[in-house]
């Protein structure tokens, strides 16, 4: 079965015939060609294809497509304004957080999301905020580091 689906990525709206059982990972990915939403578990266990939507942070293989309809997904691609990387990017360039970089979008975006609560956090809670995402090059360090810098500002 197939179901009509208004959205805006990254500021643009689309619009979409897609099949109920799509998940936004597909659409955001094949349809819609936001390549920084990765495919890692495709289970929810590895955060590599987290995306905000309103402000939320979900792991898009197991969020379907007809659910994010009338409401505005955020992927990596929409972080940056023009060349000038945002704050949390630039923090993760910085600290050399990025190793084979496949997790980085996902990591990023959940980072974005705490940096718009804009409230203090101890390590403790980062580090639990960030614990849905695996990094398989383990420099988990660096990204917890970096996490801290974006969100201090
Ligand atoms: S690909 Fe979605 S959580 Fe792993
Ligand atoms: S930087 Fe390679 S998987 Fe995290």
């Amino acid at each position: 079965m197939h179901k009509k689906i208004q959205i805006t990525v990254n500021g643009e709206p689309h619009t979409l015939e897609v099949d109920v059982r799509e998940s936004l990972m597909e659409v955001l990915r094949n349809r819609i060609h936001m390549t920084s939403v990765k495919q890692g578990c495709g289970v929810g266990e590895c955060g590599a294809c987290a995306v905000i939507v309103d402000d939320l942070t979900v792991d898009s293989c197991i969020y379907l497509a007809v659910w994010a309809d009338g409401k505005a997904i955020r992927t990596v691609e929409g972080l940056a304004e023009g060349r000038k990387l945002s704050k949390m990017q630039q923090a993760f360039v910085d600290e050399g957080a990025v190793q084979c970089g496949f997790c980085i979008p996902g990591f990023l975006m959940t980072a974005t999301e705490l940096s718009e609560q804009d409230k203090e956090m101890s390590r403790d809670e980062i580090k639990r905020a960030l614990s849905g995402h695996l990094c398989r090059c383990t420099g988990y360090q660096k990204i917890l580091e970096a996490t801290e810098k974006g969100l201090k500002g």
